[in-house]
Formats: structure tokens, C-alpha cells, sequence
């Protein structure tokens, strides 16, 4: 069992196959202090670490010195306003108006497997593949049972949290203004920071930072996880890197508004937290009701960020998306957004879909448009009915006339949106997001629909379910193009109001429960303004999620870098578009656009049948290339060998088959500077002892280029490198190197 409990220390140690994270209890009140989170340990006895740090000055928990006791104790789960004045994981506002919280260990109970949340997405894992830990805790003065859950995975380096708190009874009614989901203080100061910022069509680019004294933190209000901020934060040990070094992932299994935060303290330690953001958070509580809190994972690496990055690869993959596409090739799609935007009707999308079949595209995916009399993006949301003047024969004939050249057929649609002008807004008024008597401030002229109320989450799962039973549709686009404000619902009494942007997440998250359940063979694929919502909680529902509206090769280098810091390449929703790329302007070979697209889902976004010919004729041995190598980009292991974002002249990485007897490395020469040495390239991931054939792979047919191929041991391919091929010369080439047990 990956969790024990060593009764005459009072001490938990939870293992993983090479980390260890423990905590003990202390004193009579049971109080839960951390130890370590860190690489595997073969014992559980260890110096006393909680009590070590101020040598002689150690503040014994007394009662009169009990204030500078809880103000440097490195507590489990922090609590509010009893003396630990580092930010805290747990407040209340109580009848009394009181907000203080503590908590003292009553029992626990380890047992193999995991528990789900409810209504709520998780990690999964067998009885077999897991182990939980529950801690149950109570908060006497308020009437709480606070029960801390971890779960320790034994095929992954990854441990879980998460948090319940029950209302035994105490007051008929307890409002709890944070709850957050983990808490983990480390005894060190010496750190880095990463977290993840960006914007519309800029998400998730890396920003690392030397962790300071006070408070560091990112969040979203946003009502979504956010192109701006994401839930995810990393602490780095000193000089850690790529490959090298300490780095502790944290990341927040959860699609509304979150709070990521460092803070290092007075005496130099450092606590991480991760949970719902507690601004405009406030949740009642009543007699016997139970608040389940969203799960965070969390993953310990020695041997840098790359290290870590596959950790979390393997734990998504593995124990939390659940569609059957999870470990089956995706279809190469082609969509119609950046081909068309609203101008289309049946004969232009038939007319890309001909040519796209002729090429090797298997799937035509009909966006936005469609429907009302949506010919801009100023009405319509929420009056799901074929736009029969665009779509001549309806939608069922469209769809089966692209179902006989051969290709499925997938669909847009903006569920959780309603625009004001729309049938439905003009029906239910209140079933938008709004203050009475404020106006509502629009945001590409649409509200968002009220999903805390039952009525409109069973109503809008109706117009999905509608329209996936009309026709034979395969998979689905669902898309959310717009941050909440004007906070308020009708659904809701002026207690709960504060109740809102959680309730707003769990109708979401219903929604595609029932969707999931209904259709598990749709191939369920969401988007948030391109990348807004791109987080592990949109993963349990959709195996992959549109990653940003900037489909530019170059930009998508640091978005998608910055992506897989956690996410598998399988995720990565990732297209072949036109240029001059609609969002930067810039122009990039075809051929890059493709190896940069296959470091994802891979498919197209442009008008087949108006892209120069030279790009046309390539699609078939770009198509040919996917197949080729989408079993190794979906279940291998995700190296990076160079950065753009870091050195801002090339980028490079590589995917490596599990059983190291192949692999992919693409090379992309972002800007050449002049008389310049020749870029080496030092492979990673491989088998020292084994032997490679090294090739380009040829975009004219498809295949490697057996002309200036190499045979090479694999240690000679990582510790010496190899020359990057030619033709890499030039701003934006790009190569596709296969490297093939000999
Ligand atoms: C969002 C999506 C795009 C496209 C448009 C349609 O911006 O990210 O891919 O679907 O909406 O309005």
C-alpha cells in the first residue's frame, strides 16, 4: 500500500514508485503538521522535522506562546485567525459573525482506491493503481468535520488532494468563504516560480520568477479558468532545469475561478496553496449538507520540469480523460472557421469537403454560422434550429452527403451562451446572468445563460441532445466565448448569490456529464475563446480542448510548449492554417505549419480549394505523416531540447515511444542569424545501449529520406548530438527528424 500510518509517531507516509510526502500529528489537540514532500524515502523516521527549524528558539505550544506556535508551524491545512497570520486555506463566517477556524484530528481511514467527487471532475484510479488516505478533523467552535483526502497513485508520481467539510449541526447554517484544496508548506527558501500567463491567442506562455518574500499568486474571477492566469503553479529548487533539479507541479483539477499562490514567510519558509477562488465565494452551509472541494494534483520531480511535465502526461492519460478517443487516433479534421467564418451554405462546405477527402482529410467540421439567421456574432446564441436559407436540405442532408465521400462529420455549437438578440433571450430574459436593474455589460454582444438553475441546464442539455440525435454527428465543438460579469441570479435568494460562479461550474460540468453518458462515442472537443478553458477539469469530459485562436506556427510554439508543461500532446487541439496567419499576419511554410500542428491533434483550418497548389499537394504526405507517427505523439514521452520562448532563434522537441525503439524530433529555425555555428541538436529520452537509424522524413512522399541517414548508438544521439539536417536554414524551416531502432 502506497499509505501508511506509523501509529507511535503519529506519522503518514505517502509513497509513490519515487516520491514520498508525510506529515504527523502533534500534541493533544491533534494538531496535522507537514514533514516532507520530496524524493522517495526508505523509512518513515527522520530527524523532527516539523519542530527543527528554530533550533533553540523552537516556540513550544504552550498556552502563552501559542500565537508564535501557529504563526510558524507547518500546518497540514491552515486555518483563519487564531495566530498563523501566513495566508490561509480554510474560513468561515459563522451566525454568530465570527470567521476564525482551527481544526483537531479525530480519526483516519486508509483504503485502496479513490472516491470520486461529486458532480465534480477528478483523477481516477483501481483499487490496485491507488490508495486513499482520509483524515477526519473537526472544528468544534463552528460545528465542522473537515476531512482532508489524499490519494497517492502507484504507477504515477502523483499525489491528490482534496477537501470535504460537513456541517455537523452546531448553527442550522455556516457560510464558508474559502475552502481551498491544498496546502503544502516547504521548509526551504531557495526557490523559482513558474505560472502560466497570456491572453486571447497568446495563452499559457511561461513565466518563471525567483520566488521573493510575501504573497505571489495567480487567479481567475473570471468565471473560467482563464487565457490570462491558469491553475497551475511550480515550484523550482535552486538552479533547476529542463533535466535537472527539484520541481514540485501543482495543478487544479477545476474549470471556474482559482487561486494559485507562494508566499514565503518571515522566517523564510514557503506555502503553496490551490483551491476555488475565495473572492465572491461564499457558500451556506446548512445543518447536515457536505461542500466537497475540487482535487489538486500534485507531482514532485528530481529530475527537472521535463520530468515532471511526463509525470502529469502519463497521470492524464492514464486516470483522468476518460473518452474512448483517449488512446485511439483522432480524425484528421478539417474546419471551416478561418475558411468561411459565417459566409458558407451546403455546396461551399460540401465543395471543402470533396477536395479534403481527395487529400486524405477524414472529418469536416462545420463552425459557427449555422443556425438562427447567424450570419455575424451578434445573435442567435441559444436558438439552436438550422438555418435553413445557409444549409439548403437541412443538416441531416449536409451530413449524409459528406458521410458518402467518406469523411465524418463534426459540429460547433455555444451551449452555455444566449445572445440578446435571440428567441430565447426574448422567451427568458432572467435566464441570463444579470443584476435587476443593472444593464448587462455584453461581450461580443452575448450574456451568459444562468447554469446554477436546473431549468436551464435541463433546457440547454435539450438543444445539444437535439441536435446530435438529428443527424449522424461525431463529434461535437463546445464552445464558451465569454468571461461571466454581472453576478447575479434569479434562481438564487439574496444569501446565495455568493454561491453563483461555483454552482455556474458544476451546471457545466453536468452537462457534459449527460453528454458523455449519452453519446460516449462523440468525440468531444472544447474551446473557450481558442484556449480559455483549457484545464484537466474540461479533460474528464473531452479527451481534447481547441488550445488557442492563434494557429500561427511560430506563436503556437510557445503556447504549445507552455501547454504541455502539464497537458499531453494528445489534448492539444492543433491545425494547419492559412497565411498570412489571420491573427499575427505572418507567412510560414506549409510544412512547418504541419510538424507544428502533429505536435498536437492535428488538422487543417483553411479553404482547401483556394490554398496555393504547391500547399494543396502536400496535404497527402502530411496526412500520411499523421498516421505515421500519431501513435507515437499520443502515448509517447514528451522531451524538450530547445526553446524558443527561452533562446528566441529555434525550438525543438521530441516524442519517444514508451518502449524507446522509436521516436520524433522536430526542429523549427525560428531566426537565423548570420555566420553563426551550426545547430546541434542532443536527442534525449533514448536507450544509450540501443542503435538508431537517424532520417529526415521527406514531405514530397511521406517517407524518411534514406539519403544522409545515420546509424548511431543512442548514447552518441544524446550525449553528442547530431548537426541539424539542411535545408534548416532560412526563418521559420522546419524538419521532422524519425530516429528508429536499427
Ligand atoms: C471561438 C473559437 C473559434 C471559433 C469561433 C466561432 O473564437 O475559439 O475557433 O469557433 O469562436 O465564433
Amino acid at each position: 500500500m502506497g499509505i501508511n500510518y506509523y501509529e507511535k509517531e503519529r506519522i503518514f507516509k505517502l509513497d509513490t514508485p519515487n516520491t514520498t510526502y508525510m506529515f504527523c500529528l502533534v500534541d493533544k489537540e491533534g494538531f496535522m503538521l507537514h514533514m516532507y514532500y520530496g524524493r522517495r524515502l526508505s523509512d518513515y523516521r527522520t530527524a523532527d522535522l516539523t519542530r527543527t527549524r528554530f533550533g533553540e528558539a523552537v516556540p513550544s505550544n504552550h498556552e502563552r506562546e501559542r500565537c508564535a506556535f501557529n504563526d510558524c508551524m507547518p500546518f497540514e491545512y491552515a486555518t483563519h485567525g487564531l495566530g498563523d497570520y501566513r495566508d490561509d486555506a480554510f474560513k468561515v463566517l459563522n451566525p454568530d459573525g465570527f470567521t476564525a477556524t482551527s481544526l483537531e484530528y479525530r480519526s483516519h481511514r486508509i483504503y485502496p482506491g479513490k472516491p470520486a467527487i461529486k458532480g465534480m471532475p477528478a483523477t481516477f484510479g483501481k483499487e490496485n493503481e491507488c490508495t486513499t488516505l482520509e483524515i477526519v478533523a473537526q472544528d468544534p467552535v463552528n460545528g465542522l468535520e473537515v476531512t482532508l483526502i489524499y490519494s497517492a497513485f502507484e504507477d504515477v508520481d502523483a499525489i491528490t488532494r482534496s477537501v470535504k467539510i460537513r456541517n455537523t449541526g452546531k448553527y442550522s447554517n455556516v457560510k464558508l468563504t474559502k475552502v481551498l484544496s491544498t496546502c503544502v508548506d516547504f521548509e526551504d527558501d531557495d526557490y523559482d516560480t513558474i505560472f502560466l500567463h497570456g491572453s486571447w491567442a497568446r495563452e499559457r506562455t511561461i513565466d518563471r520568477n525567483r520566488l521573493g518574500h510575501g504573497k505571489h499568486y495567480v487567479s481567475s474571477k473570471r468565471g473560467e479558468s482563464s487565457h490570462q492566469e491558469h491553475p497551475f503553479l511550480a515550484l523550482l529548487g535552486a538552479g533547476a532545469n529542463e533535466d535537472n533539479g527539484e520541481v514540485w507541479g501543482f495543478n487544479f483539477v477545476y474549470s471556474g475561478n482559482f487561486i494559485a499562490q507562494a508566499e514565503k514567510s518571515q522566517f523564510k519558509t514557503v506555502r503553496v496553496m490551490m483551491g476555488i477562488n475565495p473572492e465572491d465565494f461564499c457558500w451556506n452551509l446548512r445543518s447536515g449538507e457536505v461542500f466537497e472541494a475540487p482535487e489538486v494534483v500534485m507531482v514532485y520531480s528530481h529530475e527537472g520540469i521535463g520530468r515532471m511535465s511526463r509525470t502529469f502526461h502519463d497521470l492524464y492519460r492514464k486516470h483522468l480523460i476518460r473518452s474512448k478517443y483517449r488512446d485511439a487516433v483522432r480524425p484528421i479534421l478539417i474546419n471551416n472557421w478561418e475558411a468561411t467564418y459565417f459566409d458558407f451554405d451546403t455546396d461551399k462546405l460540401i465543395s471543402i469537403a470533396k477536395e479534403a477527402s481527395r487529400l486524405g482529410i477524414e472529418m469536416l467540421v462545420m463552425d459557427d454560422g449555422w443556425f438562427g439567421k447567424r450570419n455575424s456574432d451578434d445573435n442567435s446564441l441559444g436558438d439552436w434550429v438550422v438555418n435553413e436559407n445557409k444549409l439548403k436540405g437541412g443538416l441531416k442532408y449536409l451530413v449524409d452527403e459528406v458521410n458518402k465521400l467518406g469523411m465524418k462529420f463534426g459540429i460547433w455549437m455555444e451551449p452555455e451562451m444566449i445572445s440578446p438578440d435571440s428567441d430565447l433571450y426574448r422567451a427568458h430574459p432572467d435566464w441570463a446572468i444579470h443584476i435587476p436593474g443593472r444593464k448587462g455589460v455584453q461581450s461580443r454582444a452575448q450574456f451568459v445563460l444562468d447554469l446554477s438553475r436546473p431549468e436551464v441546464v435541463d433546457y440547454t442539455y435539450e438543444q445539444v441532445r437535439r441536435i446530435l440525435k438529428s443527424a449522424n454527428i461525431e463529434y461535437l465543438k463546445w464552445d464558451m466565448n465569454r468571461q461571466i460579469t454581472d453576478l447575479g441570479s434569479a434562481g438564487l435568494d439574496s444569501e446565495s448569490q455568493g454561491e453563483l460562479f461555483h454552482r455556474y461550474v458544476l451546471g457545466v460540468y453536468e452537462l457534459q456529464e449527460r453528454l458523455v453518458t449519452e453519446f460516449p462515442d462523440l468525440l468531444l472537443e472544447n474551446c473557450s475563446g481558442g484556449g480559455a478553458r483549457f484545464d484537466p477539469g474540461m479533460l474528464y469530459y473531452g479527451p481534447q480542448i481547441w488550445c488557442s485562436d492563434n494557429a500561427d506556427a511560430i506563436a503556437r510554439l510557445e503556447i504549445q510548449q507552455g501547454t504541455a508543461l502539464m497537458y499531453p500532446l494528445s489534448t492539444m487541439g492543433a491545425h494547419v492554417s492559412d497565411c498570412p496567419n489571420h491573427t499575427v499576419g505572418r507567412t510560414t511554410p506549409f510544412e512547418t505549419r504541419g510538424y507544428v500542428a502533429l505536435a498536437g491533434t492535428f488538422g487543417y483550418e483553411l479553404d482547401v480549394t483556394r490554398i496555393p497548389e504547391a500547399d494543396r499537394n502536400m496535404i497527402p504526405a502530411q496526412t500520411k505523416m499523421y498516421h505515421r507517427f500519431s501513435d507515437i505523439v499520443r502515448l509517447g514521452d514528451y522531451y524538450r531540447i530547445s526553446s524558443f520562448h527561452d533562446n528566441r532563434m529555434w525550438d525543438a522537441w521530441e516524442v519517444v515511444r514508451k518502449d524507446k525503439t522509436e521516436a520524433i524530433l522536430t526542429i523549427v529555425n525560428v531566426f537565423t542569424e548570420a555566420n553563426y555555428k551550426s545547430l546541434r541538436v542532443k536527442m534525449k529520452g533514448l536507450d544509450p545501449e540501443k542503435t538508431y537509424r537517424v532520417s529526415v522524413f521527406d514531405i514530397e512522399t511521406g517517407e524518411d529520406k534514406e539519403e544522409g541517414s545515420l546509424v548511431l548508438k543512442g548514447d552518441s544521439l544524446m550525449y553528442a548530438g547530431i548537426n541539424a539536417p539542411d535545408g534548416i536554414r532560412g526563418d521559420f524551416r522546419a524538419r521532422l527528424i524519425h530516429i528508429v531502432e536499427a
